[in-house]
């Protein structure tokens, strides 16, 4: 397509987006969006989609609209899947799905939400009313349950007061008499979406005490009735979209690796669509937010588990790379500013040693360098005219705006993928608490502002 310079022109400067001099070539045409909004929000009352909340997920619209405009019935991937919005509605219109994700709570929640064709109803209905029957009779007696909390989970505060405790184990008494694999996971992720609401955490949009966000602990909840209804609920819900949907042909394919292992999983040039958004530059901890879904649920037993889990993550985590020696960009683009916007970091508020810009500027090289990986793997897995929309916020760190969406384009032309252009669908989006901080925004320029982009990309 046609690229355009951007410079001046009345969209770039209402969303605050860089002023590109006229002389650099092969810039997109950056442009209001004509997809929904990208945000998460609406999906809480959707179907299916309603089941886990998942605080970087974008809208089910969004996926709809792409899946109807880009598919002809080819292969889905979404190569950093979260809770599965891409799976779910690329299974709903029988295109195949791929999905990789390394957090294993939200690989097994793409897994069972992408199960709803296979599960038995009726056997679901039944074990739902059985736990009911269970639950009210062990509650009500001097029953002491078999579970036990998981042993290396270990919190600052108490994590569920006694009273609750014993419920939660009640629970998992009955979860581990479940027969029926698909089943026994529904009913783990009903425990694991809701658990954080009975336990004397919350997210603030990060996991913590409930008592630093000036709230009460919980001293008792009706555990098992919440956990039912959340049952009751998806059950509803499979009815629904099976209803709806008829029979389907179409499968997911679930791989809880890191992406950047493609090679090993994906036929090369089999892809016909990509939506996909990884990790922003903000640093939002997925692992540690999930650390109690990733405890109770058994996918993982010690901090190593969580060490490994980072070294994987887009990115690393500044924590894991802010000491390091100064971290340098494993590829050079022409025509880009991305050197010397990480070279202004790296000597921004050397006062503060790593937690200045030195070790900020570790963190957004290591993510650029997988964001060049990323790009890499889309090379590989889309057919010839394939398209992949990668949804990505911008960031602000150490007051300085740093342009994802741009960079990340800008990566994709060098390794040969044709950038079609960048769509802002959301002109300003609410960062997490770590991106809101003082250090970060307080000092950026009145006019940077957050925003999400769709970065628009074809295999030639
Ligand atoms: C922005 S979220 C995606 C949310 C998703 N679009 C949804 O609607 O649920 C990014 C996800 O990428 C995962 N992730 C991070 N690094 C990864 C990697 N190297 N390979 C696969 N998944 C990764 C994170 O665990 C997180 O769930």
């Amino acid at each position: 397509m046609q690229t355009h310079a951007i410079s001046q022109s009345k969209v770039s400067r209402q969303l605050h987006l860089p002023i590109i001099e006229d002389n650099i070539p092969h810039v997109p045409q950056i442009k209001k969006s004509k997809f929904s909004d990208t945000t998460v929000v609406s999906n809480k009352t959707l179907p299916i989609h309603r089941w886990v909340p998942w605080i970087a997920g974008f809208s089910s619209s969004f996926v709809k609209e792409a899946l109807r405009e880009y598919s002809h019935g080819g292969i889905v991937l979404d190569p950093f899947s979260g809770v599965g919005t891409t799976l779910v509605d690329s299974i709903c219109k029988d295109c195949h799905a791929i999905g990789f994700e390394i957090n294993p709570y939200a690989a097994l929640a793409c897994r069972v939400k992408t199960s709803f064709a296979k599960i038995d109803v009726s056997e679901l209905a039944k074990t739902i009313t059985d736990a009911g029957e269970f639950y009210e009779q062990k509650v009500h007696s001097s029953y002491t349950p078999q579970s036990m909390p998981p042993e290396g989970f270990k919190t600052r505060h108490t994590f569920y007061s006694d009273a609750v405790l014993r419920k939660v184990l009640i629970i998992q008494d009955f979860i581990a008499l479940i027969q029926d694999e698909i089943i026994r996971d529904v009913f783990r992720l009903a425990f694991a979406s809701n658990m954080v609401k009975f336990s004397n955490y919350s997210y603030e949009p990060s996991l913590s005490t409930r008592a630093s966000a000036g709230r009460e602990d919980i001293h008792d909840f009706p555990v098992g009735q919440s956990i039912i209804e959340k049952l009751t609920e998806m059950l509803s819900d499979i009815r629904l979209v099976n209803k709806k949907t008829g029979n389907l042909h179409a499968q997911a394919r679930i791989i809880n690796d890191t992406f950047f292992n493609y090679e090993n999983y994906v036929q090369s040039e089999s892809v016909e669509l990509i939506i996909t958004s990884p990790p922003y530059l903000n640093n939002y901890h997925y692992n540690r937010n999930t650390r109690p879904h990733l405890y109770w649920l058994d996918l993982a037993h010690s901090p190593n588990d969580f060490k490994k889990l980072e070294q994987k993550n887009v990115g690393k985590y500044w924590q894991t790379v802010r000491e390091k020696a100064n971290i340098e960009l494993e590829f050079s683009l022409r025509h880009s500013d991305i050197e010397e916007k990480i070279r202004i970091l790296q000597n921004l508020n050397p006062e503060k040693g790593i937690y200045g810009g030195k070790g900020w500027a570790n963190y957004a090289a290591t993510y650029f360098n997988d964001c060049y990986k990323f790009a890499k793997g889309i090379q590989f897995s889309l057919k010839k005219g394939g398209i992949a929309l990668v949804v990505i916020g911008n960031s602000i760190l150490q007051g300085m705006m740093i342009q994802t969406d741009q960079y990340f384009g800008q990566i994709a032309e060098s390794i040969g993928l044709e950038l079609l252009d960048i769509e802002i669908p959301r002109k300003e989006r609410v960062g997490n608490s770590i991106i809101q901080s003082d250090v970060r925004v307080e000092k950026a320029k009145k006019a940077d502002k957050l925003y999400e982009a769709i970065v628009k990309l074809k295999k030639v």
